[in-house]
């Protein structure tokens, strides 16, 4: 029976370089320091050792119930939206795409068991030293990677999740194609990301301070609209604050 880390690295895009593993998790970028192009202050600062220290316990949850407002989902909420909407079984693969700390990654590990395999993609070597220090299933792996372009092979896993990272990636439709390239016919994808008010004018937050942090407003309906565009179907949105969860599903029958 493979290992994680030899699973893993069966399910490689054909030609991907070794990598490093003397870290804990798969390394696919070495000394490069920033996942893809860097994008601004909120991505440089996941790098840091400090706010990975934070993360979990107050960073995300603080920051998280100001754009969700105070009748959004709390993060035990979000946690459990993702599960449900990916649907996951016993056996399957997960790719959590900007994992962080790996607080989904755990509990996708949780839903998964031990004959899934359950894989937190980031580019922070600080987020994911941070992910792995937290005890977890045994289908738990690590992988640093760009989400832009995934290093996972076409139709490798059943469903990705990617919370609060679409909208400071460099190229957000290239890492959709991303997304869709490594998602098996019939696999689900969940999201949470940015949604500006649709009855508002652009505040200086979309503009002046958006760009300083690297962070995008998505317009409501803008990525679902890019879902069903790549081709998913039962594309749903739901919405609180300046936040919004987009699920989609790829039809058995996407490739020939
Ligand atoms: C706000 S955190 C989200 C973590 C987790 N998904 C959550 O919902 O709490 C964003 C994460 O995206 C990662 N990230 C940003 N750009 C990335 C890229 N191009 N490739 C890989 N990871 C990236 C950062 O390192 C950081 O850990």
């Amino acid at each position: 029976m493979p290992n994680n880390r030899e699973r893993l690295e069966s399910l490689l895009r054909p030609g991907t370089a070794p990598g490093e593993s003397g870290a804990g998790f798969l390394d696919l970028l070495g000394e490069i320091p920033q996942a893809g192009p860097p994008t601004g202050l909120a991505q440089r600062l996941m790098r840091t050792s400090a706010v990975p220290m934070i993360y979990e316990r107050y960073w995300r949850p603080t920051l998280g119930r100001v754009a969700k407002g105070l009748n959004g989902p709390s993060m035990a909420d979000e946690v459990r939206i993702a599960v449900e909407a990916l649907g996951l079984r016993p056996g399957q693969v997960v790719l959590d795409v900007a994992c962080g700390t790996g607080r989904f990654t755990r509990a996708f590990g949780e839903a998964v068991g031990p004959d899934g395999l359950s894989i937190g993609l980031d580019g922070s070597v600080t987020m994911l030293d941070k992910a792995l220090a937290a005890p977890s299933p045994a289908s738990v792996t690590y992988l640093r990677a760009d989400a832009v372009d995934l290093p996972l092979g076409e139709s490798t896993v059943d469903a990705v999740c990617c919370f609060a990272a679409l909208h400071m990636f460099a190229d957000p439709d290239a890492a959709l194609d991303s997304f869709a390239r490594a998602l098996k016919p019939g696999g689900s994808v969940v999201m949470l990301t940015s949604a500006r008010h649709g009855d508002q004018p652009r505040k200086l937050a979309d503009t002046v301070l958006g760009r300083l942090s690297g962070q995008r407003m998505f317009d409501r309906g803008e990525v679902a609209t890019k879902l069903t565009r790549r081709g998913f179907d039962q594309v749903e949105e739901r919405y609180s604050g300046v936040t919004q969860i987009v699920t989609g599903e790829l039809p058995v029958n996407i490739r020939p």
